[in-house]
């Protein structure tokens, strides 16, 4: 077998076989396959896209290129959650201690930034010190005994989708169906936990910018992960307009411990409670929407997941002292405010643009290896429905010098949008794919 006549059959949209799947991934893997010839592959994917087989196999070889945890001993509570990229989605760095501090374990590896998506682990590495590479030894004692882990993608848990998701995020090759339901569920599938509840985002911030796109995604995954013996649901949830007012990693850190301490912007909180409610559902602790939604402002209001995110912290090294001195964080020297030229009610607040920009200043990377700037971003200061007067402030900037901004200056003026006439917020969610009788929400 060879790469290229891989590479050649897909370009030519003829099904592979498993045999040739297994083949493409066990030799990338390994590094006999070189990045260029997985690129154009990925390519050819993404243009021509895969059969539901075709990408049943391509997740199972991924999952399969390294260990596999056995959580087993955990008695089918183990949850996690995995979002398919947003902008401003710092949605987990909430979830996860409040859903441990309601008595679930979470055990989950995370994502670096992709596209123009920021990922979790980077918002982490915010924390002075904070440990991102545990092993798998690591995963499963720091889950028995505190219940709780957040850590990158180790290199011995589905390396290939590590080595293909540093790829795409480079080449161009990000907004494809199979890839994203392949790099996702591997990573579920090889990290061993029972129950997932999948994020999946739809609008212009979002890789999947319709719902139809979007449902399919989740069906997808879905249909994936309950093959592979999962308790999964997947919400389809609005990425029109960034996720709460943070994007960029220390500000969206400083963002989820105000959350976390009960203070914090209203589509978040939505966002983080409803998460949670369904993964204490799939987890078994909750009966219902209603239950797990109260128990969840509980472990807010109570406490209990503060204190949940400050041992996570200090069991992964990091410097605990960000928790009440937030201030501590990577701070940008420059804040440049954006303001509104006219009055109105707001339209449009371009996610996709807002997210770019933030790349351009700094917060992600344009080469695969790029350093990323970990205290610049951009606050975004209005929301669709809102009403704006000239003059008001659309997006504080935080930048280290001035010619950053000036590259994303125009970007994010266009970024808004006004309307003469009053305009209808969206929804935070369209709709939950998955729920049966296992899963009684
Ligand atoms: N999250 C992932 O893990 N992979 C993708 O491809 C997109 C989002």
């Amino acid at each position: 077998m060879r790469a290229v006549d891989i590479i050649i059959k897909t370009r030519d949209k003829e099904e592979l076989s498993k045999q040739e799947i297994d083949y493409l991934i066990k030799n990338f893997t390994s590094g006999d396959i070189p990045d260029y010839q997985m690129s154009a592959w990925a390519m050819a994917v993404l243009l021509n896209g895969m059969t539901d087989q075709e990408i049943t196999d391509l997740t199972l070889a991924m999952a399969a290129s390294g260990d596999r945890l056995d959580l087993s001993e955990f008695g089918g509570r183990v949850v996690d959650k995995h979002s398919t990229g947003g902008v401003g989605d710092k949605t987990t760095l909430v979830v996860a201690p409040v859903v441990a501090a309601c008595g679930l374990p979470v055990g989950k590896m995370s994502g670096r930034g992709l596209g123009f998506s920021g990922g979790t682990i980077d918002k982490l590495e915010s924390i002075p010190g904070f440990k991102t590479d545990l092993s798998t030894e690591e995963f499963i004692s720091q889950l028995r005994e505190h219940g709780i882990v957040l850590t990158g993608q180790s290199v011995d848990l589905a390396p290939a989708d590590g080595k293909l998701y540093a790829l795409r995020d480079v080449t161009g090759t990000v907004q494809s169906i199979p890839l994203i339901a392949s790099s996702v569920m591997s990573k579920k599938i090889a990290s061993g936990a029972d129950a997932i509840a999948l994020d999946v985002k739809v609008g212009r911030g979002a890789f999947m910018k319709d719902l139809e796109q979007a449902r399919d995604l989740a069906e997808v995954m879905v249909s994936i992960g309950k093959l592979s013996g999962r308790r999964v649901i997947a919400v389809l949830s609005q990425m029109d307009q960034p996720l709460g007012v943070a994007v960029g990693n220390a500000l969206e850190l400083k963002e989820a411990i105000e959350m976390l301490n009960g203070v914090g912007p209203e589509d978040f909180h939505a966002h983080c409670i409803d998460l949670s409610a369904y993964m204490l559902i799939l987890g078994g602790e909750a009966a219902d929407l209603e239950t797990g939604r109260k128990m969840a402002q509980a472990a807010i209001d109570n406490g209990t997941a503060l204190l949940k995110f400050k041992e996570l912290i200090e069991v992964q090294h990091g410097d605990v002292g960000v928790i009440d001195h937030p201030e501590t964080l990577p701070v940008a020297p420059l804040i440049y405010q954006i303001e509104a030229e006219t009055s109105g009610w707001v339209k449009v607040v371009d996610a996709q643009e807002v997210g770019e920009s933030s790349i351009e200043i700094g917060a992600g990377r344009a080469r695969k290896g790029d350093v990323i700037d970990l205290a610049v971003g951009i606050m975004v200061r209005v929301k669709i429905g809102d009403y704006v007067e000239a003059g008001e402030t659309l997006f504080d900037v935080h930048v280290s010098d001035r010619s950053s901004f000036d590259t994303v200056f125009q970007k994010l003026k266009g970024a808004v949008e006004l309307s003469d006439e009053p305009v209808e917020p969206p929804p935070y969610f369209w709709d939950v794919i998955g729920l049966d009788e296992k899963n009684p929400v």
